[in-house]
């Protein structure tokens, strides 16, 4: 099939410089929803109606497989899938969806699909307060006759309950000469796409309908408490199919991912946390309350205390993190690390269980096994220009507080005393010392108070 997605309209009411079709859900663009959502369905042809924020919404949504069709003057949506005429592909049928309803499943346009095969095919929903909507007009026998809008029904006709959600799918060969044969003498004054489905019963094709499986999949966004509604939704939706695959969620309200989380099993979330881009939690992995994780693999075991900040970073296997934890990109842990709370570490190698547990800066360095990394450790990777790298090798003690100028090494099982500013390679097994001796001098007097 031709897919045409409708993404022309302003979106007043978001009372946003960003177009409409741009505003995320789930951390990615509502008409990125439905281009994703419409690839699944592997069409001839997928175009996009765009008119508002034309070069925003081009730029952020481009792709080799995207066709582009402007709309400049917001005409309707008859007029709006007229514009994409020129870009049909020969394809028997041609769906409809709209940039702004970004969570119908590629389950449900497959019935959609099916259900048009013939003729015509419109996605319904039946609800309990149908006003704004387009309403589906059925005769005695039941079969569809037209689509009347809110603005132009008579109160017969808003009292139906059933109503047009937009989506629709039509035979391509016919819609030319449909689209040329409407007009815009209704209430609106716009040239209605609905205005097809009587042009197809009078030739005499048959019109179906299908219904999604939720009401949610047909939801669309014209404001901020809509897109927020949606969101909720969506996570919703997400929370309950980890619940299903064998998550343990504390609160499947209180999460929220935006992009893609993979787990194994038995993997444990606390409330109020935050996956963004690819995650990956292995085996019995438990995360703590209120953390954020943006593309990281996490090995199995691992348990992961509350207020943690992890990106681009991968932790091996029965690691033991935060609380207050910050692994930055390029953070790789091997097995049985301990990261602990307000430790910060950026493109490094730490190996297996090597601890830094409290109050320190790890970057650019690598970090053999077994060290032990003191409290207020500061590795001096940055000149003013130049990021240089830090060498701790296995067995390794670093004494709190301990500065490491980079370029330097620390040889294998050297021990730092407390308080070292390391500025030269410290050699294997020995004790090294920059601090000055200490001295106690009795007799001293503290400074006293000069009255003025
Ligand atoms: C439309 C339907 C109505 C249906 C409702 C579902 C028509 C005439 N009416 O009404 O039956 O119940 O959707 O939400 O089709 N758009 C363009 N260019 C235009 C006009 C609209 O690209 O010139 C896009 C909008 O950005 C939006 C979609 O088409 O994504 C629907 O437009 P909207 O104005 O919201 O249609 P409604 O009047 O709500
Ligand atoms: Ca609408």
């Amino acid at each position: 099939m031709n897919i045409v997605i409708l993404a022309a309209g302003q979106g007043k009411r978001m009372h946003s410089n960003l177009p409409k079709v741009l505003h995320p859900v789930a951390g990615k663009a509502l008409a990125q929803h439905v281009i994703d959502t419409a690839r699944t369905l592997a069409p001839e042809k997928l175009i996009v109606v765009y008119g508002h924020g034309g070069d925003v919404v081009k730029a952020t949504l481009a792709a080799p497989d995207l066709a582009w069709a402007e709309q400049a003057q917001q005409l309707g949506t008859g007029h709006a899938v007229a514009q994409a005429l020129p870009e049909l592909g020969a394809a028997a049928q041609t769906l409809v969806l709209y940039g702004d309803v970004p969570l119908t499943t590629a389950a449900t346009l497959k019935r959609l699909l099916q259900a048009g095969r013939e003729g015509l095919a419109i996605l319904t929903v039946d609800l309990a307060d149908p006003s704004g909507y387009g309403r589906i007009v059925r005769d005695a026998a039941g079969n569809v006759q037209r689509i009347v809008e809110q603005k132009d029904a008579s109160e017969a006709e808003k009292a139906i309950r059933e109503i047009n959600t937009g989506i629709m799918v039509m035979p391509t060969a016919r819609l030319a000469d449909w689209l040329g044969k409407l007009k815009n003498d209704n209430a609106q004054g716009e040239y209605y796409l609905t205005d097809v489905v009587a042009l197809a019963v009078a030739e005499g094709l048959p019109v179906r309908t299908a219904q999604p499986e939720g009401e949610w999949e047909v939801l669309g966004v014209n404001s901020k408490v809509q897109l927020a509604e949606l969101e909720r939704q969506h996570q919703r939706n997400l929370a309950d199919q980890l619940l299903v695959a064998g998550v343990r969620l504390a609160d499947p309200a209180r999460i929220d991912i935006r992009g893609e989380l993979k787990h194994g099993r038995d993997v444990a979330i606390d409330v109020g946390c935050v996956f963004e881009g690819k995650v990956e939690l292995g085996d019995a992995v438990e995360v703590g309350p209120y953390c954020v994780l943006k593309n990281v693999k996490i090995g199995a075991g691992t348990r992961i205390a509350a207020y943690c900040h992890f990106e681009d970073a991968v932790v091996g296997p029965d690691g033991v993190l935060g609380p207050y934890a910050r692994l930055r990109p390029g953070a790789e842990l091997g097995p049985e690390v301990h990261i602990g709370n307000f430790v910060e570490v950026k493109k490094s190698r730490i190996g297996a269980q090597s601890k830094a547990n409290h109050l320190a800066y790890i970057g650019d360095a690598e970090i053999g096994q077994r060290v032990n990394v003191g409290a207020g450790t500061i590795t001096c990777n940055y000149d003013g220009v130049n990021k240089h790298l830090t060498v701790i090798e296995d067995d390794a003690f670093i004494g709190s507080d301990t500065q490491l100028v980079a370029p330097v090494r620390v040889g294998r099982g050297a021990t730092l005393g407390a308080g070292t500013t390391l500025t030269k390679d410290a050699p294997p097994d020995a004790l090294t010392v920059s601090r000055a001796k200490q001295l106690s001098l009795s007799g001293w007097q503290r400074p006293v108070k000069v009255k003025k």
